[in-house]
C-alpha cells in the first residue's frame, strides 16, 4: 500500500486528509520514484480552495514535483533502478509511491538533497520559460520581480543574476528583502513600507525592462506603466484574488476581469509586450524541457541554480504546510517529506 494526500473536496486547510492505496500500476515508458520529497506550491492551495479552472475534480491527488529514488522502470529509457532523481508530474505528485514518464524524470545533483530536488522543478521552470524564453532577458537589463522572496521569486533572481540582469524584486517583509538581496538581487522594495511605483520609477528612471508579476488583477496593470518603451511583461499568476482563507468568487472575477482590459492599441503605441506563461499547459511540449534543461543543468554545475528550501513539513501535515504558504510566512520554497 501507498500513502497519498487527497484533496477529497474544496475548503480549508482541514479538508486535506492522507489516504492509504494499492500502487499504481506501471506503464510502458514511465518509472516507479520511491518518493522522499514533495515541493508544496501556491497553485495546489488555490486548487485545495476551489480556484483553479485547471484542476481535476475532487477527490483527486495535487502536487506537481517530486524527488526520491527509482525502484522500477518499465523499458530502457529512463534512469536505473537506484538512481536519485527529481520528477514532474501533472497533479498526483503528494504520494510517497509515482509512477513518472521518463521523459518527466531528471538525476539529482549529487550534492542535493531530496528536499531541495523536490524545491527545484516548478520554480526554476517557471521563471527559466518567463525570462529567458519569453521576455528574453540580457546583461544590463532592469528586471522587476514580484513576489521575490517566494518560490518561483528566489528563482527568478537567479536566473536573471545568471546573465547578469538587474534585478528589483518586490516582497512584504524586511526580513524577506534581506534574502532577496542576499540571493542576488541589486534592490529589494518592502511594499509594507515603500510605494513599489516609486522606488521602481527611482531605480530605473526610463522605465524598466522586463516585469515578472504573479499578482495579476489592477496591481499588474499598474506595473504595466513601469515598462520602457520595447519593455516586456510576464504575467503568470492571480494571487490577488486571494484575499482570505476562503474563495472569495468576487475578487477572482475582478483579479481575472483585469487581464481582459489590456488593450493592444495601449501596446502598439508603448512598444510593450506582454506574454501570458502557464507551464502547465505546456506538459506535452515535449521538446521544450530537455532544451530547457540544458542551460538549467549549467547552472545548477556552476553553483548558480539551487532551490531554497525554508521548511520541511512531513506529509501528514500538508495542512500545516499549506497554512504556512497561505500565510505567505515562506522565503523560498515548502516541501514536505515522506519519511521514505
Ligand atoms: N503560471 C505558471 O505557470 C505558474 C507556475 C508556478 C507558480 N505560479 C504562480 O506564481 C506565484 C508564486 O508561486 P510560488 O509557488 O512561488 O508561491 P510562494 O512561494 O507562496 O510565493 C508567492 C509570494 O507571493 C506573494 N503574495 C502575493 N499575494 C499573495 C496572497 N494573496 N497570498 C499569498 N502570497 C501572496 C507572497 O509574497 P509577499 O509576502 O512578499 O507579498 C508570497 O511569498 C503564485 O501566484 C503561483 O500561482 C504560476
Amino acid at each position: 500500500m501507498a500513502r497519498s494526500v487527497f484533496i477529497p473536496r474544496h475548503g480549508d486547510v482541514s479538508v486535506l486528509e492522507v489516504r492509504d492505496g494499492p500502487p499504481a500500476a506501471l506503464r510502458p515508458g514511465t518509472v516507479r520514484i520511491r518518493v522522499s520529497a514533495i515541493g508544496v506550491n501556491f497553485a495546489d492551495v488555490m486548487m485545495r480552495m476551489g480556484l483553479y479552472p485547471q484542476a481535476p475534480k475532487p477527490p483527486f491527488v495535487p502536487g506537481y514535483e517530486v524527488a526520491g529514488t527509482v525502484v522500477e522502470s518499465a523499458g530502457d529509457d529512463g534512469p536505473a533502478p537506484g538512481s536519485r532523481v527529481w520528477a514532474v508530474t501533472r497533479f498526483g505528485g503528494y504520494t510517497e509511491d509515482l509512477i513518472a514518464p521518463a521523459g518527466k524524470v531528471h538525476p539529482l545533483p549529487e550534492n542535493w538533497s531530496f528536499e531541495e530536488g523536490a524545491a527545484f522543478p516548478v520554480a526554476y521552470l517557471t521563471a527559466w520559460m518567463g525570462l529567458q524564453e519569453m521576455a528574453r532577458i540580457r546583461e544590463g537589463d532592469q528586471v522587476l520581480v514580484y513576489g521575490a522572496a517566494g518560490g518561483v521569486g528566489l528563482a527568478a533572481v537567479q536566473i536573471a543574476r545568471a546573465v547578469g540582469a538587474r534585478v528589483l524584486g518586490t516582497c512584504g517583509g524586511a526580513n524577506k528583502a534581506q534574502a532577496v538581496l542576499e540571493h542576488g538581487a541589486e534592490k529589494a522594495v518592502n511594499y509594507k513600507q515603500e510605494k513599489i511605483e516609486d522606488v521602481a520609477s527611482a531605480w530605473a528612471p526610463g522605465g524598466i525592462d522586463v516585469a515578472f508579476d504573479a499578482r495579476g488583477g489592477g496591481a499588474m496593470r499598474r506595473g504595466l506603466a513601469l515598462l520602457k518603451p520595447g519593455g516586456r511583461l510576464v504575467a503568470y499568476g492571480m494571487s490577488e484574488a486571494i484575499t482570505g482563507q476562503k474563495r472569495n468568487l468576487f475578487a477572482t472575477a475582478v483579479t481575472s476581469l483585469s487581464f481582459l482590459r489590456i488593450n493592444l492599441l495601449q501596446l502598439v503605441q508603448n512598444n510593450w509586450g506582454v506574454f501570458g506563461l502557464d507551464v502547465l499547459r505546456l506538459w506535452d511540449r515535449d521538446d521544450l524541457l530537455p532544451r530547457v534543461m540544458v542551460p538549467l543543468n549549467t547552472g545548477i554545475k556552476t553553483g548558480s541554480f539551487r532551490a531554497t528550501v525554508d521548511t520541511t513539513f512531513p506529509m501528514e501535515q500538508a495542512g500545516e504546510a499549506h497554512r504556512y504558504l497561505h500565510e505567505r510566512k515562506n522565503i523560498g520554497k515548502v516541501v514536505l517529506t515522506t519519511g521514505v
